[in-house]
Protein backbone atom coordinates (compact mmCIF):
# COMPACT_ATOMS: atom_id res chain seq x y z
CA UNK A 1 0.00 0.00 0.00
CA UNK A 2 1.15 3.28 -0.84
CA UNK A 3 0.93 5.27 2.26
CA UNK A 4 3.00 8.83 3.58
CA UNK A 5 3.35 8.89 6.49
CA UNK A 6 4.19 12.08 8.91
CA UNK A 7 7.29 10.81 10.90
CA UNK A 8 8.71 14.15 12.00
CA UNK A 9 7.17 17.98 12.68
CA UNK A 10 8.47 21.04 13.47
CA UNK A 11 6.50 24.34 13.02
CA UNK A 12 7.73 28.07 13.56
CA UNK A 13 5.11 30.96 13.83
CA UNK A 14 2.25 28.70 13.40
CA UNK A 15 -0.38 29.75 15.97
CA UNK A 16 0.79 28.69 19.34
CA UNK A 17 3.11 25.95 18.60
CA UNK A 18 6.62 26.29 19.67
CA UNK A 19 9.46 25.12 17.60
CA UNK A 20 9.60 21.33 19.27
CA UNK A 21 10.38 18.49 17.40
CA UNK A 22 6.89 15.66 17.31
CA UNK A 23 8.55 12.53 16.34
CA UNK A 24 5.17 10.57 15.52
CA UNK A 25 4.56 6.81 15.02
CA UNK A 26 3.09 5.22 11.82
CA UNK A 27 0.30 3.92 13.82
CA UNK A 28 -2.01 5.66 16.90
CA UNK A 29 -0.13 9.25 18.15
CA UNK A 30 -2.34 10.23 21.70
CA UNK A 31 -1.88 14.05 21.86
CA UNK A 32 -2.70 15.06 25.32
CA UNK A 33 -2.95 18.26 27.00
CA UNK A 34 -5.97 20.56 28.54
CA UNK A 35 -8.23 23.14 27.10
CA UNK A 36 -6.60 25.78 25.19
CA UNK A 37 -2.99 24.18 25.04
CA UNK A 38 -2.16 24.24 21.23
CA UNK A 39 -4.01 20.24 20.30
CA UNK A 40 -6.25 21.06 17.58
CA UNK A 41 -3.41 23.64 15.99
CA UNK A 42 -1.17 20.48 15.96
CA UNK A 43 -3.69 18.42 13.83
CA UNK A 44 -4.22 21.64 11.75
CA UNK A 45 -0.52 22.27 10.88
CA UNK A 46 -0.58 18.12 9.52
CA UNK A 47 -3.66 18.96 7.82
CA UNK A 48 -1.71 22.37 6.24
CA UNK A 49 0.88 20.54 5.02
CA UNK A 50 -0.53 17.97 3.03
CA UNK A 51 -4.25 19.19 2.00
CA UNK A 52 -2.90 22.79 1.10
CA UNK A 53 -5.28 24.59 3.34
CA UNK A 54 -6.67 24.79 6.35
CA UNK A 55 -9.79 22.68 7.90
CA UNK A 56 -11.02 25.68 10.12
CA UNK A 57 -13.65 27.96 8.21
CA UNK A 58 -12.67 31.51 6.79
CA UNK A 59 -8.92 31.12 7.90
CA UNK A 60 -6.53 33.10 6.60
CA UNK A 61 -2.53 33.72 6.62
CA UNK A 62 -3.37 36.39 9.18
CA UNK A 63 -4.55 33.87 11.82
CA UNK A 64 -2.48 31.07 11.17
CA UNK A 65 1.20 33.17 11.62
CA UNK A 66 1.71 33.24 15.50
CA UNK A 67 0.31 36.97 17.02
CA UNK A 68 3.30 37.62 18.65
CA UNK A 69 5.76 36.29 16.47
CA UNK A 70 8.14 39.37 15.27
CA UNK A 71 8.56 37.27 11.85
CA UNK A 72 5.59 37.35 9.49
CA UNK A 73 6.64 33.36 7.68
CA UNK A 74 5.72 30.19 8.95
CA UNK A 75 7.44 27.53 8.38
CA UNK A 76 6.68 23.95 8.89
CA UNK A 77 9.35 21.34 8.27
CA UNK A 78 8.74 18.00 8.37
CA UNK A 79 10.22 14.28 7.37
CA UNK A 80 7.33 11.85 5.71
CA UNK A 81 8.05 8.13 5.13
CA UNK A 82 6.57 6.50 2.07
CA UNK A 83 7.21 2.81 1.15
CA UNK A 84 10.08 2.46 3.14
CA UNK A 85 11.62 5.94 1.82
CA UNK A 86 12.55 9.21 4.10
CA UNK A 87 11.40 12.39 2.37
CA UNK A 88 12.23 15.96 3.48
CA UNK A 89 9.11 18.41 2.87
CA UNK A 90 8.81 21.60 4.10
CA UNK A 91 7.00 24.90 3.95
CA UNK A 92 7.93 28.55 4.01
CA UNK A 93 4.54 30.54 3.43
CA UNK A 94 4.36 34.80 4.15
CA UNK A 95 1.54 36.93 3.86
CA UNK A 96 2.35 37.36 -0.15
CA UNK A 97 4.01 33.95 -1.27
CA UNK A 98 4.07 30.30 -0.24
CA UNK A 99 7.25 27.79 -1.12
CA UNK A 100 7.32 24.07 -1.01
CA UNK A 101 10.37 21.97 -0.95
CA UNK A 102 10.23 18.31 -1.36
CA UNK A 103 13.22 16.35 -0.68
CA UNK A 104 14.91 20.20 -0.60
CA UNK A 105 13.68 20.55 -4.22
CA UNK A 106 11.14 23.48 -4.95
CA UNK A 107 7.56 21.50 -5.35
CA UNK A 108 4.92 23.05 -7.07
CA UNK A 109 2.10 20.54 -6.59
CA UNK A 110 0.60 19.03 -3.81
CA UNK A 111 2.61 16.26 -1.51
CA UNK A 112 1.13 12.72 -2.84
CA UNK A 113 -0.26 12.70 1.15
CA UNK A 114 -3.72 13.62 2.19
CA UNK A 115 -5.50 13.58 5.40
CA UNK A 116 -8.77 13.67 6.70
CA UNK A 117 -9.72 15.54 9.46
CA UNK A 118 -12.52 14.48 12.28
CA UNK A 119 -13.88 17.63 13.81
CA UNK A 120 -16.54 16.65 16.89
CA UNK A 121 -18.68 19.87 15.49
CA UNK A 122 -19.14 17.80 12.29
CA UNK A 123 -21.65 15.35 13.61
CA UNK A 124 -23.77 18.23 15.24
CA UNK A 125 -23.74 20.05 11.49
CA UNK A 126 -24.19 17.15 9.57
CA UNK A 127 -27.33 16.41 11.65
CA UNK A 128 -28.76 19.63 11.68
CA UNK A 129 -27.73 21.13 8.38
CA UNK A 130 -28.91 20.06 5.26
CA UNK A 131 -26.50 22.40 3.60
CA UNK A 132 -24.23 20.94 5.39
CA UNK A 133 -24.56 17.44 4.20
CA UNK A 134 -25.03 18.23 0.73
CA UNK A 135 -21.49 20.46 1.05
CA UNK A 136 -20.10 17.38 2.57
CA UNK A 137 -20.78 14.66 -0.03
CA UNK A 138 -19.78 17.07 -3.00
CA UNK A 139 -16.36 17.82 -1.49
CA UNK A 140 -15.38 13.94 -0.59
CA UNK A 141 -16.44 13.13 -3.94
CA UNK A 142 -14.61 15.90 -5.54
CA UNK A 143 -11.64 14.99 -3.52
CA UNK A 144 -11.33 11.35 -5.56
CA UNK A 145 -13.00 12.38 -8.81
CA UNK A 146 -11.93 16.20 -10.67
CA UNK A 147 -14.62 15.19 -13.07
CA UNK A 148 -17.47 15.42 -10.95
CA UNK A 149 -15.83 18.81 -9.35
CA UNK A 150 -15.71 20.19 -12.92
CA UNK A 151 -19.78 19.49 -13.96
CA UNK A 152 -20.69 20.35 -10.36
CA UNK A 153 -18.80 24.09 -11.11
CA UNK A 154 -20.72 24.25 -14.27
CA UNK A 155 -24.17 22.94 -12.74
CA UNK A 156 -23.61 25.71 -9.89
CA UNK A 157 -23.34 28.62 -12.64
CA UNK A 158 -26.00 27.45 -14.68
CA UNK A 159 -28.17 27.57 -12.02
CA UNK A 160 -27.34 30.93 -11.37
CA UNK A 161 -27.56 32.20 -14.93
CA UNK A 162 -31.33 30.52 -14.89
CA UNK A 163 -32.00 31.96 -11.69
CA UNK A 164 -31.33 35.71 -12.78
CA UNK A 165 -33.21 35.10 -16.09
CA UNK A 166 -36.05 33.99 -14.14
CA UNK A 167 -35.91 36.64 -11.81
CA UNK A 168 -35.33 39.30 -14.67
CA UNK A 169 -38.39 37.91 -16.32
CA UNK A 170 -39.71 39.48 -19.52
CA UNK A 171 -41.68 37.76 -22.17
CA UNK A 172 -38.86 35.81 -24.10
CA UNK A 173 -37.50 34.05 -21.68
CA UNK A 174 -38.61 30.69 -22.94
CA UNK A 175 -36.28 29.85 -25.62
CA UNK A 176 -33.08 30.98 -23.09
CA UNK A 177 -34.74 28.76 -20.77
CA UNK A 178 -35.13 25.52 -22.63
CA UNK A 179 -31.49 26.06 -23.82
CA UNK A 180 -29.89 26.42 -20.25
CA UNK A 181 -32.57 23.33 -19.18
CA UNK A 182 -31.12 21.46 -21.87
CA UNK A 183 -27.13 22.04 -20.08
CA UNK A 184 -28.82 21.64 -16.38
CA UNK A 185 -30.66 18.46 -17.37
CA UNK A 186 -27.01 16.81 -18.80
CA UNK A 187 -25.33 18.24 -15.54
CA UNK A 188 -28.13 16.66 -13.26
CA UNK A 189 -27.95 13.05 -14.78
CA UNK A 190 -24.79 13.02 -14.67
CA UNK A 191 -23.74 14.30 -10.70
CA UNK A 192 -26.82 12.36 -9.46
CA UNK A 193 -24.89 9.17 -11.00
CA UNK A 194 -22.25 9.92 -9.38
CA UNK A 195 -23.64 10.65 -6.54
CA UNK A 196 -25.66 7.59 -6.23
CA UNK A 197 -21.93 5.89 -6.73
CA UNK A 198 -20.44 7.06 -4.70
CA UNK A 199 -22.97 6.94 -1.91
CA UNK A 200 -23.39 2.66 -3.07
CA UNK A 201 -20.00 2.56 -2.71
CA UNK A 202 -19.97 4.14 0.89
CA UNK A 203 -22.72 1.80 2.17
CA UNK A 204 -20.44 -1.42 1.78
CA UNK A 205 -18.41 -0.13 3.93
CA UNK A 206 -20.72 2.30 6.60
CA UNK A 207 -22.79 -0.76 7.78
CA UNK A 208 -20.05 -3.06 9.04
CA UNK A 209 -18.08 -0.21 9.78
CA UNK A 210 -21.16 1.03 12.54
CA UNK A 211 -21.70 -2.94 13.67
CA UNK A 212 -18.49 -3.20 14.40
CA UNK A 213 -17.43 -0.30 16.34
CA UNK A 214 -20.24 1.07 18.05
CA UNK A 215 -23.38 -1.00 17.84
CA UNK A 216 -23.50 -4.97 16.91
CA UNK A 217 -27.08 -5.25 16.50
CA UNK A 218 -28.07 -1.87 14.45
CA UNK A 219 -27.79 -1.37 10.77
CA UNK A 220 -26.75 1.95 9.37
CA UNK A 221 -27.24 3.23 5.82
CA UNK A 222 -27.11 6.52 3.68
CA UNK A 223 -29.46 6.83 0.75
CA UNK A 224 -30.04 10.22 -1.48
CA UNK A 225 -33.78 11.51 -1.94
CA UNK A 226 -33.07 13.16 -5.10
CA UNK A 227 -36.25 12.90 -7.13
CA UNK A 228 -34.36 11.98 -10.11
CA UNK A 229 -31.88 8.87 -9.50
CA UNK A 230 -33.24 6.40 -12.28
CA UNK A 231 -33.80 9.19 -14.69
CA UNK A 232 -32.60 9.50 -17.81
CA UNK A 233 -31.69 13.15 -19.25
CA UNK A 234 -34.96 13.19 -21.40
CA UNK A 235 -37.00 12.92 -17.79
CA UNK A 236 -34.74 15.81 -16.25
CA UNK A 237 -35.09 17.94 -18.86
CA UNK A 238 -39.09 17.77 -19.40
CA UNK A 239 -39.66 17.69 -15.55
CA UNK A 240 -37.03 21.35 -15.66
CA UNK A 241 -39.19 22.36 -18.71
CA UNK A 242 -42.35 21.84 -16.62
CA UNK A 243 -41.34 23.66 -13.63
CA UNK A 244 -41.36 26.86 -15.82
CA UNK A 245 -44.34 28.79 -14.97
CA UNK A 246 -43.82 27.82 -11.23
CA UNK A 247 -40.17 29.16 -11.57
CA UNK A 248 -40.70 32.34 -13.28
CA UNK A 249 -43.58 33.42 -10.50
CA UNK A 250 -41.04 32.78 -7.77
CA UNK A 251 -37.84 33.65 -9.78
CA UNK A 252 -35.88 31.19 -9.19
CA UNK A 253 -35.39 27.26 -9.58
CA UNK A 254 -37.49 25.73 -6.75
CA UNK A 255 -36.60 21.73 -7.31
CA UNK A 256 -33.24 20.17 -8.63
CA UNK A 257 -30.44 18.56 -7.70
CA UNK A 258 -29.27 21.68 -5.98
CA UNK A 259 -31.84 20.72 -3.60
CA UNK A 260 -30.99 17.01 -2.98
CA UNK A 261 -30.81 15.71 0.38
CA UNK A 262 -29.28 12.69 2.56
CA UNK A 263 -30.61 10.69 4.98
CA UNK A 264 -29.09 8.20 7.48
CA UNK A 265 -31.10 5.26 8.05
CA UNK A 266 -30.68 3.19 11.25
CA UNK A 267 -33.01 0.16 11.43
CA UNK A 268 -34.75 1.73 8.74
CA UNK A 269 -35.31 5.23 10.75
CA UNK A 270 -34.50 8.73 9.99
CA UNK A 271 -31.30 9.22 12.27
CA UNK A 272 -31.83 12.96 12.06
CA UNK A 273 -35.36 12.30 14.21
CA UNK A 274 -35.28 8.99 16.00
CA UNK A 275 -31.59 9.06 17.55
CA UNK A 276 -29.73 10.21 20.30
CA UNK A 277 -26.59 12.49 20.20
CA UNK A 278 -23.94 9.82 21.30
CA UNK A 279 -26.19 7.22 17.95
CA UNK A 280 -25.53 10.43 15.53
CA UNK A 281 -21.86 10.74 16.63
CA UNK A 282 -21.57 7.08 15.90
CA UNK A 283 -23.31 7.35 12.54
CA UNK A 284 -21.02 10.08 11.71
CA UNK A 285 -18.12 8.41 13.12
CA UNK A 286 -18.73 5.64 10.69
CA UNK A 287 -19.64 7.60 7.59
CA UNK A 288 -16.11 9.05 7.92
CA UNK A 289 -14.08 5.68 8.40
CA UNK A 290 -16.31 4.36 5.98
CA UNK A 291 -15.07 7.07 3.56
CA UNK A 292 -11.42 6.23 4.79
CA UNK A 293 -11.93 2.82 3.62
CA UNK A 294 -13.52 3.46 0.16
CA UNK A 295 -10.70 6.18 -0.10
CA UNK A 296 -8.42 2.75 0.49
CA UNK A 297 -10.34 0.45 -2.29
CA UNK A 298 -9.76 2.74 -4.77
CA UNK A 299 -6.39 4.95 -4.46
CA UNK A 300 -4.66 1.76 -2.77
CA UNK A 301 -3.65 4.04 0.23
CA UNK A 302 -4.81 5.29 3.67
CA UNK A 303 -4.97 9.03 4.06
CA UNK A 304 -3.61 10.28 7.89
CA UNK A 305 -6.27 10.63 10.06
CA UNK A 306 -6.40 13.30 12.25
CA UNK A 307 -9.29 12.65 15.11
CA UNK A 308 -9.75 16.27 17.15
CA UNK A 309 -11.20 15.29 20.53
CA UNK A 310 -14.62 12.95 19.75
CA UNK A 311 -14.62 11.66 23.36
CA UNK A 312 -17.70 13.84 24.40
CA UNK A 313 -21.65 11.77 23.99
CA UNK A 314 -19.76 8.61 23.61
CA UNK A 315 -19.56 6.16 26.86
CA UNK A 316 -16.66 3.81 28.03
CA UNK A 317 -17.67 0.95 26.22
CA UNK A 318 -17.67 3.15 22.78
CA UNK A 319 -14.06 4.87 23.67
CA UNK A 320 -12.95 1.06 23.69
CA UNK A 321 -14.35 -0.48 20.65
CA UNK A 322 -13.43 2.71 19.14
CA UNK A 323 -9.52 2.54 20.13
CA UNK A 324 -9.87 -1.20 19.52
CA UNK A 325 -10.87 0.07 15.65
CA UNK A 326 -7.89 2.02 15.27
CA UNK A 327 -5.75 -0.40 16.41
CA UNK A 328 -6.62 -2.68 13.69
CA UNK A 329 -6.47 -0.32 11.30
CA UNK A 330 -3.09 0.67 8.89
CA UNK A 331 -3.87 3.94 9.03
CA UNK A 332 -1.88 6.71 10.91
CA UNK A 333 -3.71 8.33 13.71
CA UNK A 334 -3.65 11.67 15.50
CA UNK A 335 -5.90 11.97 18.02
CA UNK A 336 -6.18 14.42 20.48
CA UNK A 337 -8.41 14.68 24.10
CA UNK A 338 -8.96 17.08 26.93
CA UNK A 339 -10.89 14.91 28.39
CA UNK A 340 -8.67 12.96 31.05
CA UNK A 341 -10.69 9.72 31.55
CA UNK A 342 -10.94 9.30 28.14
CA UNK A 343 -7.13 10.42 27.82
CA UNK A 344 -6.36 7.38 30.42
CA UNK A 345 -8.00 4.86 28.14
CA UNK A 346 -5.59 6.34 24.95
CA UNK A 347 -2.51 6.37 27.23
CA UNK A 348 -3.33 2.56 28.14
CA UNK A 349 -2.39 1.78 23.80
CA UNK A 350 0.11 -0.37 24.16
CA UNK A 351 2.17 0.50 21.19
CA UNK A 352 0.48 4.15 20.71
CA UNK A 353 3.52 7.55 21.01
CA UNK A 354 2.17 9.89 23.78
CA UNK A 355 2.68 13.72 23.45
CA UNK A 356 1.93 15.88 26.65
CA UNK A 357 1.38 19.41 24.98
CA UNK A 358 1.29 22.82 27.78
CA UNK A 359 1.17 26.10 25.92
CA UNK A 360 2.39 24.94 22.73
CA UNK A 361 5.47 22.71 23.54
CA UNK A 362 5.77 19.24 24.12
CA UNK A 363 6.29 18.78 27.25
CA UNK A 364 6.72 15.09 27.63
CA UNK A 365 5.93 12.10 25.10
CA UNK A 366 6.47 8.51 25.66
N1 LIG B 1 -2.33 32.92 15.51
C1 LIG B 1 -2.19 32.54 16.79
N2 LIG B 1 -1.07 32.93 17.49
C2 LIG B 1 -0.92 32.57 18.77
N3 LIG B 1 -1.79 31.80 19.45
C3 LIG B 1 -2.89 31.39 18.80
C4 LIG B 1 -3.14 31.73 17.44
N4 LIG B 1 -4.31 31.18 17.07
C5 LIG B 1 -4.78 30.54 18.15
N5 LIG B 1 -3.93 30.65 19.19
C6 LIG B 1 -4.05 30.09 20.54
O1 LIG B 1 -4.04 28.68 20.46
C7 LIG B 1 -4.78 28.18 21.55
C8 LIG B 1 -5.82 27.18 21.08
O2 LIG B 1 -5.16 26.11 20.62
P1 LIG B 1 -5.98 24.81 20.25
O3 LIG B 1 -7.27 25.13 19.62
O4 LIG B 1 -5.03 23.96 19.52
O5 LIG B 1 -6.26 24.26 21.74
P2 LIG B 1 -6.62 22.78 22.15
O6 LIG B 1 -5.46 22.24 22.94
O7 LIG B 1 -7.08 22.02 21.00
O8 LIG B 1 -7.81 23.07 23.17
P3 LIG B 1 -9.20 22.29 23.37
O9 LIG B 1 -8.89 21.09 24.21
O10 LIG B 1 -10.01 23.28 24.13
O11 LIG B 1 -9.76 21.97 22.05
C9 LIG B 1 -5.58 29.28 22.18
O12 LIG B 1 -5.06 29.56 23.43
C10 LIG B 1 -5.40 30.42 21.20
O13 LIG B 1 -5.34 31.64 21.84
MG1 LIG C 1 -8.95 21.46 20.37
Amino acid sequence: MNCWKVKKLQTQNFRNLKDCVFDFSPGINCILGRNGNGKTNLLEAVFYLTNKKSFRKNTDYSQMVNIEGENPEIIIKSVFENDEQLHSYSLRTSPTHEERFLNNKLEKSKLPSSSVFVNPFDSYHFHTSSTFRRHWVDTYISLGDSEYRKILNRFQKSIKFRNSVLSFGGKNITDQLKAIDEQISEYSYTLTKKRLEFLTSLNQFIGPTFKSIFSGEHQLEIISDSMFLHWDKKRIFDFYRHQEDLDTKSGITQVGIHRDDYIFNVDGLNAFEFCSLGQQKMAFLSLIFAYIELFRYKFNSYPIVLIDDVSGELDSQRWKNLIQYLQNKDFQVLITTANEIFGKELEKIPASRKFYIEHGTLINHG
